[in-house]
């Protein structure tokens, strides 16, 4: 690439791996000293690339690169980078105007993500939604509105969840390290019960489901109070933990027992909704219907926008006043939820979602038969994932999973890992990616299994 060559972003990017350098190449390794001079060391990166271009499957470094991608900017760009749609009403958008905030002069952009939200989400009874900036902001404020609807105090979350990064989601996130060490004291009236997580359920996948409600209810019943409970939060399929796919049954029972007991239940679908899963969220496999639902992410094709989507008189339980902020379903982000939008209906990304599965598991499948370090291989649609282990144990190998993600960096491609111990590959392409580039990438991640 010469000094002064310019590369477009967006779907007309050429669809292939091609490495011009090494992992990072020397404009990139430029812009981590520049990096490292001027932004905080709290913040990490997986690739230690810079990124001047990125569409389809694919990401663009500074030295000319091009990534496969199965990251997606953690479960984002589900429509791909600069999505034409999202490129076209964003351009319109900004030309027009890029920020009255709604509270003061409102906008139809933010009534019809509304729309949408409340058509799309799961159930369809009376629903109201509400903006905002970040999927924790999205689960700070479902919590104010399940507190404000029940006048109860207590919010009950699960072992190994996420759900974002301020005071209120620190707390009802699990895992210490890195998210809440060293920066409490939390938030209170949060209670952790054990999450449904059939792998390493002590009574075997089997028993999961019920055995979990059971032990789910009892501890409630006998620690917290039915009575005193706001709101059960949790993500159907669990991300950063993860990706923990409870078992059928288990989030049925789960919504049916907040019913019995006037709690709020409430979905934090902020990584696994907007067709991630082969759904539209993953809450449709079963059927099940939140009272409240979270999003972000997947949502706006990479601007931040978020949401709080919920039955109507939940919603308005609230006072005038009561919900907002300066920049909550800003114009420019609401302009690139409706292009996402579109372009997941036009293109049907809920089915290619479950065409990536169906290529997806049966590879795994068989690398899990050749390789006893992956004890599981789980997700559904484009949220998938491996489990590393000490062979033959359900001890985690987080060792190996950062060994397997370092390889597939090297070699050109972007995979991330997660999970309470580390030890979890995660698999979120794009959803518009090609089926060339996603063969190569299980291609790459089989060498690197093989290399281990
Ligand atoms: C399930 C879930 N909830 C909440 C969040 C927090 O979202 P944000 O990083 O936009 O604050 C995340 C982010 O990864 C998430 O996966």
């Amino acid at each position: 690439m010469s000094e002064h060559s310019v590369v477009h972003g967006g779907p007309s990017l050429p669809q292939r791996r091609t490495l011009v350098t090494e992992i990072p190449g020397p404009k990139s390794r430029e812009l981590l000293e520049r990096r490292q001079r001027s932004v905080a060391r709290g913040l990490s990166h997986v690739l230690p690339i810079f990124v001047s271009a990125a569409g389809g499957g694919v990401l663009v470094d500074v030295d000319g690169n091009s990534l496969i991608d199965f990251g997606s900017g953690i479960a984002v760009t589900s429509v791909g980078n600069s999505a034409d749609l999202v490129v076209d009403r964003v351009t319109e958008q900004v030309a027009q105007f890029t920020h009255t905030c709604f509270m003061v002069a409102p906008y139809s952009g933010y009534v019809e993500v509304c729309e949408q939200l409340n058509r799309l989400t799961p159930g369809d009874h009376d629903k109201r939604s509400a903006l905002f900036n970040s999927g924790a902001e999205a689960v700070e404020n479902a919590v104010k509105i399940a507190r404000h609807a029940t006048g109860r105090d207590a919010v009950v979350v699960f072992d190994h969840a996420y759900h974002g990064r301020t005071n209120l989601t620190m707390a009802m996130t699990a895992k210490v390290m890195p998210y809440k060490e060293g920066f409490g004291p939390f938030a209170g009236e949060v209670y952790r019960v054990p999450m449904a997580y059939p792998f390493r359920w002590p009574g075997g996948p089997a028993a999961c489901a019920a055995e979990a409600l059971d032990v789910i209810t009892g501890m409630i019943h006998a620690q917290v109070g039915e009575e005193n409970v706001a709101a059960i939060v949790i993500e159907p399929i669990q991300g950063e933990g993860g990706f923990v796919v409870p078992p059928d049954g288990f989030l049925p029972g789960l919504a049916a027992f907040c019913r019995a007991n006037g709690m709020v239940f409430v979905a934090d679908e902020i990584q696994s909704g907007f067709c991630r899963t082969g759904d539209w969220f993953a809450c449709d496999h079963e059927q099940v219907v939140p009272d409240l639902v979270t999003t972000a992410k997947g949502i706006a094709g990479g601007l931040p926008l978020a949401g709080v989507t919920g039955r109507a008189e939940m919603m308005d339980a609230v006072h005038p006043g009561g919900l907002g902020g300066t920049y909550g379903g800003n114009p420019v982000a609401c302009a690139a939820a409706l292009g996402a939008i579109d372009t997941m209906i036009k293109e049907d990304l809920p089915g290619k979602a479950r065409t990536i599965e169906a290529r997806m598991l049966p590879r795994l499948r068989k690398l899990a038969e050749q390789h006893p370090v992956i004890g599981d291989v789980r997700g559904r649609g484009a949220m998938i994932a491996v489990e590393l282990v000490k062979p033959g144990t359900t001890e985690p190998d987080a060792a190996a999973a950062t060994k397997v993600a370092k390889t597939c960096h090297g070699n050109g491609m972007i995979v991330l890992t997660c999970g309470t111990y580390g030890n979890v590959l995660r698999f979120l392409p794009p959803l518009v990616i090609g089926q060339g580039l996603l063969d190569e990438g299980l291609s790459i991640l089989e060498d690197a299994f093989s290399a281990l």
